[in-house]
C-alpha cells in the first residue's frame, strides 16, 4: 500500500497497482474532455454527453463514479484479487448500448474505438507506464479484447 496522493489524510492508502489504473483513467478522461472543449475532429462529445453536461453543471458525483468503476474493471481484468478491486457494474455489451445504459449517448463506431484506444495508451505513457512494461502489455490486451462487444 501507498498513500494516495488524491487524499490529505496521510492515513489513506492505495494499493500501487490500483492507483497506476487510476492515475491512467483519470488521464484518459481529460484527454477525453480537452478534445470535446478543443472541438478536435474525432472527439467522443456525443458518447458522453450526459456526463459531460453534469461535470459542466459542477456536479462531479458520477464522473467520481465512473473513474472508480473504471479503475475497478482495469484491476478485477489484470488480476486485482482484493475485494477493493471487484468490478460490480455493467458488463461491456450492457454498458455501451445506449439502449440498455442512457449514460451512453451514442453507439462507438470502430473509428470511435480505435480513437478511444489512443487517448488510453497515451494517458499510459504520460504515467510513465512504458510500452515495454508488463502493465502496459496487460492493458493492451484488455482493450484488444474488448472491441467486439464494445462496437456493436
Ligand atoms: C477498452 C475500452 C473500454 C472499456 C474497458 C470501457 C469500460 C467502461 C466501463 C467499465 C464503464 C462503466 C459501466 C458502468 O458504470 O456500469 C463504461 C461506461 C461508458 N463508456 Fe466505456 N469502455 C471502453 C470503451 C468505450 C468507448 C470506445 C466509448 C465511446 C466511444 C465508451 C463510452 C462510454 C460511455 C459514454 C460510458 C458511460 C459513462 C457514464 O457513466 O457517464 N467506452 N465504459
Amino acid at each position: 500500500m501507498v498513500d494516495d496522493p488524491d487524499s490529505s489524510d496521510p492515513a489513506v492508502t492505495i494499493e500501487a497497482g490500483r492507483l497506476a489504473y487510476r492515475k491512467v483513467v483519470n488521464t484518459t478522461i481529460g484527454l477525453i474532455v480537452a478534445d470535446v472543449q478543443s472541438n478536435a475532429s474525432g472527439n467522443l462529445s456525443a458518447h458522453f454527453a450526459p456526463l459531460l453536461a453534469e461535470v459542466q453543471a459542477n456536479n462531479t458525483t458520477n464522473l467520481a463514479e465512473l473513474v472508480d468503476n473504471l479503475t475497478d474493471f482495469f484491476s478485477y481484468n489484470t488480476g486485482g484479487t482484493n475485494a477493493v478491486n471487484t468490478y460490480s457494474g455493467l458488463d461491456m455489451v450492457a454498458a455501451h448500448n445506449p439502449a440498455v445504459n442512457t449514460r451512453m449517448g451514442v453507439k462507438a463506431t470502430d473509428a470511435n474505438y480505435t480513437k478511444f484506444e489512443g487517448y488510453v495508451g497515451a494517458a499510459a505513457v504520460q504515467n510513465g507506464v512504458a510500452a515495454n512494461t508488463q502493465l502496459y502489455t496487460d492493458i493492451v490486451a484488455v482493450l484488444e479484447s474488448l472491441r467486439d462487444p464494445i462496437v456493436q
